[in-house]
């Protein structure tokens, strides 16, 4: 059998198809949820941002922590230091907020998601999309998804600040139901951070001697095992994040109370 490597005209182009896609399945779920789950997150996020309510000792709204402005009540100062000064008059989420946004915006499994959901670009397996042309990642805008591995350094020090958070609410109220969600919600934040594609190689990507680099090939076998939840694990955290947040919030604004909160 004869192969050539070049590819004829006729293969570079799409199928010529009358209808959108044969598929009779409901493709369009996924991508529906999808859309609905995320929005929800953004809307939520925006509200939370923006919420003055994000204290209450010893609980600290994860979208609110790190705190680092001088605004922040003194026990929600991040080690008690306040680097804004009085001239930053913004809500103290907005320092932080460019970190975790940017590692999930422009983590591989969420920009799987949103480009089926958002720009249907396809928004599943053999559907046609709406767009002319594809051009990818290889050129501006969506290039600039190439920092996602620097947004990685900055989760991992948010993910650092959230469990240091956690243990300081068991530390002073072990058996506030506050101090178990903040718990749960750190270990799916540092899992989820963990099991990023761009830990995996950073842990042992570009060895070629497994054997002369024992310690991180544990690592790294370990990373793999997370890596292959990295889907599972951005959901879970996405929602475990907001659910924190959210249960912070209503303990601080006094819908829930203590001493069980
Ligand atoms: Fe998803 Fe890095 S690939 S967080």
């Amino acid at each position: 059998m004869t192969q050539t490597t070049a590819e004829s005209p006729a293969r570079k182009q799409r199928a010529q198809l009358k209808v959108r896609t044969l598929r009779t399945d409901r493709w369009w779920l996924a991508p529906a949820l999808t859309f609905a789950a995320l929005m929800a997150f953004l809307i939520y996020g925006f509200w939370a941002i923006f919420d003055g309510s994000y204290f209450v000792d010893p609980y600290i709204a994860p979208f609110s922590s790190p705190c680092l402005a001088t605004s922040c009540p003194e026990g929600a100062r991040f080690l008690g230091f306040a680097p804004f000064g009085d001239w930053y008059g913004l809500p103290p989420g907005l320092l932080i907020l460019g970190l975790p946004a940017g590692f999930r915006f422009t983590c591989y499994y969420y920009r799987k998601s949103y480009y089926r959901s958002f720009w249907l670009s396809p928004p599943a397996c053999a559907v046609a999309e709406p767009h002319k042309k594809y051009t990818g990642e290889t050129r501006l805008p969506l290039i600039i998804q190439n920092v996602h591995r620097y947004f990685f350094y900055g989760a991992i020090v948010i993910g650092a600040v959230l469990t240091y958070d956690a243990i300081l609410a068991l530390v002073h109220k072990p058996g506030g139901l506050g101090t178990w969600i903040l718990l749960v919600n750190a270990a799916l934040i540092v899992a989820y951070t963990l099991s990023c594609h761009s830990c995996r190689h950073i842990t042992a990507g570009r060895l070629n001697h497994f054997s002369k680099h024992p310690l991180r090939y544990r690592a790294w076998t370990f990373i793999s095992k997370l890596n292959a939840k990295h889907q599972q694990l951005a959901w879970a955290s996405m929602f475990s994040v907001m659910i924190a947040d959210f249960y912070v919030r209503l303990v601080a604004k006094g819908v829930i109370t203590f001493p069980y909160a």
